[in-house]
């Protein structure tokens, strides 16, 4: 008689500055633990040297986490997907080699990830709790990649099959967030506390003028001048200004960045004639954003895709989910595989 045989994938992320591992069991997932990296909130960035030695003290102890809250053996585990790129790569360099080392010690195989990919992806994550209910993007959908390093809109036609239509010609949505808080004197990452303080201010408080990009393209560097060159002028006429228009600093920024993306994929969706919509990575946890989406969808008959807030941000489920697709294909990776700090979607098509 056929077994059903149990697939159970250990996932490691550790792009950044999250050292991260999950367990998924038969495409649900079983843990999904994460240790962020505290050592960059004064450095207003991530500093990669410090986020590799963290990497390096955090990934065992948050592995035997996973493992132990899985309540499964080391023995039961039929492969290891680990994030290959793009990220940082003394960061990537310590996820790759412990996948390395783990899978040739249990004779299993290991499976590449692409985390951008990963991101859009996190639409499809199981748990027990939304196995049922979730309702997820069908095929084609458009998905606004927007995190740290990253803003992307992708036209995502199948699992595997991802092309990037549009992206930034500077900083990322993330990045702006971060460098503004820190024009702010805000800890990073700014984006979580800008999404904060921006809820008790006026987003109308101050105009910052958006930037006429071409085609499905992005630009955010102007807007952080823009920035600068209001704080730069007010402060000499008020010392206390940051302080005391704090919130409306936030909340207008805020606006202006949400506008931006928001604009721009509805642009994209009506040259494309494509409703359904989703967002992904770390800002894609903007409550200002989500709120948006919805907005505009009710307003446009969109069908919007919101991630649950916890596969947002970098983590390891949509790793470990991406790589148990991975493994039904039998899209395993040679032990000589290296890691890539650049890495692009295989589909590249700017309009
Ligand atoms: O995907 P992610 O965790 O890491 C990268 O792959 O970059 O994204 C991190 C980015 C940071 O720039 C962070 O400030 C931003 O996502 N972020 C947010 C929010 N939560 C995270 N930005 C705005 N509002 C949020 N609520
Ligand atoms: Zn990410």
């Amino acid at each position: 008689m056929l077994m059903n045989k149990e697939i159970v994938i250990l996932g490691i992320e550790s792009s950044c500055d999250e050292t991260a591992a999950a367990v998924v069991k038969n495409g649900i997932v079983l843990s999904n633990c994460i240790a962020d990296q505290k050592i960059h909130q004064n450095f207003g960035g991530v500093i990669p040297e410090a986020a590799s030695r963290e990497h390096q003290k955090n990934i065992i102890p948050i592995v035997e986490e996973a493992i132990k809250i899985a309540k499964i053996n080391k023995e039961q585990i039929s492969a290891v997907a680990f994030t290959v790129g793009p990220g940082l790569l003394g960061s990537l360099l310590v996820g790759l080699s412990f996948a390395k080392s783990f899978a040739s010690g249990l004779n299993i195989p290991i499976i590449e990830v692409n985390h951008m990919q990963a991101h859009v992806l996190a639409h499809f994550i199981k748990n027990d709790k939304n196995n049922d209910l979730q309702k997820q993007p069908s095929f084609p959908f458009l998905c606004l990649t927007v995190s740290g390093g990253h803003t992307e809109i992708v036209l995502v036609k199948d699992y595997f099959d991802m092309t990037v239509i549009g992206k930034t010609g500077d900083d990322a949505a993330g990045e702006a967030f971060d460098k503004i808080a820190k024009t702010l004197g805000l800890p990073y990452p700014g984006g979580p506390l800008i999404d904060k303080l921006a809820q008790t201010g006026n987003p109308l408080s101050f105009h910052f003028p958006s930037p006429n990009v071409s085609g499905y393209n992005f630009s955010f560097s102007g807007l952080k001048t823009a920035v600068l060159y209001l704080i730069r002028d007010e402060m000499k006429k008020n010392n206390n200004f940051i302080n005391e228009n704090l919130n409306d600093i936030c909340a207008s920024v805020q606006y202006t960045i949400v506008n931006i993306l928001v604009n721009k994929l509805k642009l994209v969706s009506k040259e494309l004639n494509i409703n359904e919509i989703a967002i992904a990575g770390g800002v894609s946890a903007n409550s200002e954003l989500r709120k948006s989406l919805l907005k505009t969808g009710e307003e446009t008959g969109w069908n919007v895709y919101l991630p649950e807030l916890a596969y947002c941000t970098d983590n390891a489920a949509m790793i470990a989910s991406v790589g148990y697709l991975k493994f039904m294909k039998k899209d395993f990776t040679s032990q000589n595989i290296v890691s890539k700090a650049r890495l692009e979607f295989e589909n590249t098509n700017l309009h």
